[in-house]
């Protein structure tokens, strides 16, 4: 397969490859710049993870360029870690704070994160479902994906028909953030997170997977056999979804 190009892939899906992992987060850039800039009202779905941050830093560097500005847009978060407040550094509010919300126009009134704080993580969850409903429903998701191929934080053997719920995280996803908290700090049990059907209720989906350790994962989420070990996998069943891939993750 050559680098840097589009491939139909099964159903509807469609992947690029990219040489590298820096190509990647530039052409998914690219793609919410297009997509703001035809929509400037346009709701996001916001990601957080490594794989995103030079999607990230791509945004920031356009809209200080002036080729793009999110000052009519909003923006709702995956997911967050229940218990932690937005100034713990590695709660999902802090990475947005620190790598996107502090540095573009995005009104903070209209960029949500999920409360890991709220008294009644449940009711967080409906009112946070019921907001994205208000807003008109997410225009663009963005999305990676955990080395057991979960989106947000639907864990496998999450159900596809889910909304934003508390979600238990599986031991392998908490031992692959633990390098975000302190040593000896433990990882949350739980989080809040959208949900499968909450992610395929968005108009368009943009998944960025880079990396050797997030090859198997790609390779289930294609896979024809469509299932809840792999939550990746339902993105099959989205008429509009682009999967951007660093020649690691999808090797030829
Ligand atoms: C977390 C997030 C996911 C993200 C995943 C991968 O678990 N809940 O939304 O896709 O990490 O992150 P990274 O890009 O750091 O590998």
């Amino acid at each position: 397969m050559a680098p840097g190009m589009t491939y139909p892939i099964l159903r509807r899906a469609k992947v690029v490859r990219t040489p590298t992992a820096r190509e990647a987060a530039e052409t998914a850039c690219r793609l919410i710049v297009e997509r703001v800039t035809a929509k400037p009202d346009l709701v996001l779905g916001l990601a957080t993870g490594r794989s995103q941050l030079d999607v990230y830093r791509g945004l920031v560097a356009a809209h200080r360029a002036g080729d793009v500005s999110f000052a009519r847009a909003c923006s709702f978060n995956l997911d967050e870690y229940i218990g932690l407040p937005p100034s713990h550094p590695a709660s999902f509010h802090a990475y947005m704070n620190k790598n996107f919300f502090d540095l573009v126009d995005l009104p903070s009134d209209r960029s949500r994160v999920p409360d890991g704080l709220a008294n009644d993580p449940n009711e967080e969850a409906r009112c946070y479902e019921m907001s994205i409903t208000e807003a008109g429903g997410i225009d663009l998701q963005l999305l990676g994906i955990g080395v057991n191929g979960h989106i947000g934080f639907n864990e496998p053997g999450s159900s596809e028909t889910a909304g934003t719920r508390v979600a238990t995280l599986s031991a392998a996803t908490r031992s692959a953030n633990q390098r975000d908290f302190a040593d000896g700090e433990a990882v949350p049990e739980q989080a809040i997170t959208m949900g499968i059907a909450t992610i395929l209720a968005a108009r368009e989906i943009v998944m960025v997977a880079t990396g050797l350790a997030k090859r198997d994962a790609v390779r289930r989420a294609l896979d024809r056999k469509v299932s809840s070990d792999c939550p990746a996998s339902f993105l099959q069943h989205h008429p509009f979804v682009t999967l951007i891939c660093d020649a690691e993750a999808f090797p030829d």
